[in-house]
This record gives structure tokens, C-alpha cells and sequence, in this order.
């Protein structure tokens, strides 16, 4: 079986492809690789490797490929912010575009790893039944597309939403702006743990290998059982508020509890119902939050990750691209 997956060479899709050649598939990672390529294991007979966009690569590519992981995306809300437009026209046009070209080209399946940052704000614990509330344009853009590529579905096209949560550990091409893996950097740093004010948010987590294996659980499931369906991947053990999440990742690596707060008061809180994807794809999750702070912590003692890698501040590297004059 021939997997397309787009985004490849990101922080997801470069433990996601290691993955998914363990298991036997075939793939063709495709990226315009803004962080490198080097992170993918070499081309061979099980994988190709394409620099394209996907807002314009040719049509022909989706020959014979029988189903796409479309990772690709400005991959945060403050890089959404940089250019609205080009997030609208890679994070909606471009997954569209993605998704649309698959139908035609008989494409079987298209899963859209989209992201539980489309509840925003929330009260209560939701659901995939929940109204939504996107607060930022990359929470809007993630749920226009959505909505958009779930009108595609049919018999022989099966659409699956995967909403992840925040995501967590180690990966070859490291973000150090997501929250866990941020709070152990900055203590490895400066001895303190960052905490995003005023650390009462609510947020849902899961380990990057955690979200792959669901993303596998989903091309594998039967189709009756996924098709035009919505799943938020997590485990409901790992919803935590900030600041005792921020205590948590201190007890996980044995460091004194010091902590320094950042930035302007987070409007976006939601604690999400992760039911649905266990109930239906059996999914676990083999991490926990301690444990993926620990993986980080060593990958960083042992020199296996750079802490000043201005790649892994992802709105930074973008900044940087744009101003080298790259299209992005
Ligand atoms: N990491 C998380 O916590 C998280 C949580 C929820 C959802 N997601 C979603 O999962 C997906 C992958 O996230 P990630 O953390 O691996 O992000 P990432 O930024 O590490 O990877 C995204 C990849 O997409 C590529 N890309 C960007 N624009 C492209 C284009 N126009 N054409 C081709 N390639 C392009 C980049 O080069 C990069 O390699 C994204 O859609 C992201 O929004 C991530």
C-alpha cells in the first residue's frame, strides 16, 4: 500500500514516516522542507522523497497512491498570525486543493490531522459533537477545512478528522514551542520552567508517537467505521491545566520547582473527551506527560538535541525565511 504523506519532513511527519515504513507501507514524503530534509531516512525502494507545495505540485503525483496523511501547514497559531493569507492559502486552499485532487485521482482514503485548537475557548469538557469556537486564523483555517474536505466523502472516498492535542517529545526536527517540550528546554536553559499566563488554561496533551499510531489506526481502520468521522486524539488522563502541568514536567525530571512566566494571558482553554477514538479505534496511548518530559530532558543532556537550534521555534524560523526573502 502507497502512502502519501504531505508535511513529511516536520516534527510529526518525521517520526510518522519512520513509522509507517516499520510497518511495510510504501511512502512518498512530500514537503517543501522549510526545516530540512535531513531529518527523513534516506530514499529507497520504500520511499521517495518529493520537494513540492501543496498548493501546486502536479496532479500525476497521486497516481497510484492509495491514501494521504496531509501533514503539511503553517503548524501554529502565532505563525498563522505572521501572513493570514498565505495560512488561508496553505492551511485551507492547500489542504482542499489536496484533498480534491486525491478524489479525482482515485486516491482511496485522506486522513487531515487537524487540531483540537478548533474549541478555543470552552466552559465544559467537549466532545467532537461540541460546538467549536476557533479563536485564532489557524484554529479558523483547520476547521473551514475540515468542514470543507468532510463534503468530499463518499463510498469510495473516505475522509477521516483527526483532532490532535497538543502534541509532546522528542522528534528529529524538535519544536521547542510546544508546551511541554518548551518548559523542559527552558529549564535545561536557564534553570527556570517558562509558563504561558497565568497557567490556569486548560489543555489536552499526547506524545508524538502516540498521535502517529493513531494516524496508522485510522488508515488501517475499516472504512464504515471511519468515513466522515471526527476523532480528537488523546487520552482524557492527560487534559492538565498549565501551571500543574509546569510542577508535573519539574517532578518527571527531579529539578526544583522554579518557574518564570511569559507572555500575555492565554485566551485559549479547552478540556476535551478523548471517548470516541478509544471506544471505536481501541487507541491507548503508550505515553504520558512525565514520560515525554523525560525523553526531552535527556535528548538535551545528552547533546542528541540543541537547545539554540533556531529551527525549533517555529514562528522564529518562518520570521527568518521571510525576511531571507523565501516563498513561503
Ligand atoms: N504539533 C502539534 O502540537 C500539533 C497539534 C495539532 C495539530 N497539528 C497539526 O499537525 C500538522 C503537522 O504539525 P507539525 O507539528 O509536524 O508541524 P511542522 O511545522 O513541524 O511540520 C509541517 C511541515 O509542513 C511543511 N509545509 C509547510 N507548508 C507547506 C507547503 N505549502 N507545501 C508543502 N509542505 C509544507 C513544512 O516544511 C513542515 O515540514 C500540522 O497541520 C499542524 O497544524 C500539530
Amino acid at each position: 500500500m502507497r502512502i502519501l504523506v504531505t508535511g513529511a519532513g516536520g516534527y510529526i511527519g518525521s517520526i510518522l514516516v519512520p513509522m509507517l515504513l516499520e510497518e511495510g507501507y510504501e511512502v512518498i514524503a512530500l514537503d517543501r522542507f522549510f526545516f530540512g530534509r535531513e531529518k527523513l531516512p534516506q530514499e529507497n525502494s520504500q520511499l521517495k522523497i518529493l520537494e513540492e507545495d501543496i498548493r501546486f505540485f502536479e496532479k500525476d503525483i497521486l497516481e497510484d497512491v492509495d491514501a494521504i496523511i496531509d501533514l503539511a501547514a503553517l503548524s501554529n497559531d502565532p505563525t498563522g498570525e505572521l501572513d493570514p493569507v498565505k495560512t488561508w492559502s496553505i492551511n485551507y486552499l492547500g489542504r482542499f486543493r489536496v484533498a480534491t485532487l486525491a478524489k479525482l485521482m482515485g486516491v482511496k482514503r485522506y486522513i487531515f490531522p487537524s487540531s483540537c485548537s478548533v474549541y478555543g475557548f470552552q466552559d465544559e469538557i467537549v466532545d467532537e459533537t461540541s460546538d467549536t469556537n476557533p479563536l485564532t486564523t489557524y484554529a479558523k483555517a483547520n476547521l473551514k477545512a475540515e468542514k470543507d474536505i468532510l463534503t468530499l466523502a463518499d463510498n469510495n472516498f473516505t475522509v477521516v478528522i483527526l483532532r490532535q492535542a497538543t502534541v509532546y517529545g522528542f522528534s528529529p526536527r524538535m519544536r521547542f514551542d510546544l508546551a511541554i517540550n518548551g518548559m523542559v528546554k527552558g529549564f535545561f536553559k536557564n534553570g527556570k520552567i517558562p509558563i504561558l499566563r497565568d497557567g490556569t488554561q486548560w489543555r489536552p496533551f499526547v506524545h508524538v508517537k502516540d498521535t502517529s499510531k493513531a494516524m496508522i489506526l485510522a488508515l488501517e481502520a475499516p472504512s464504515e467505521k471511519v468515513n466522515k468521522e471526527i476523532f480528537n486524539v488523546g487520552s482524557d488522563d492527560q487534559n492538565y491545566q498549565i501551571f500543574d502541568l509546569a510542577k508535573r514536567v519539574a517532578e518527571a525530571i527531579g529539578i526544583p520547582f522554579e518557574y518564570e512566566w511569559y507572555g500575555l494571558p492565554d485566551h485559549r482553554s479547552y478540556r476535551v473527551s478523548f471517548k470516541k477514538i478509544k471506544k471505536v479505534l481501541g487507541f491507548e496511548p503508550e505515553y504520558n506527560a512525565e514520560k515525554g518530559a523525560v525523553e526531552v530532558w535527556e535528548a538535551l543532556k545528552s547533546g542528541k538535541l540543541d537547545p539554540d537550534d533556531p529551527k525549533t521555534i517555529t514562528v522564529e524560523w518562518y520570521k527568518y525565511l521571510l525576511k531571507e526573502g523565501v516563498m513561503v
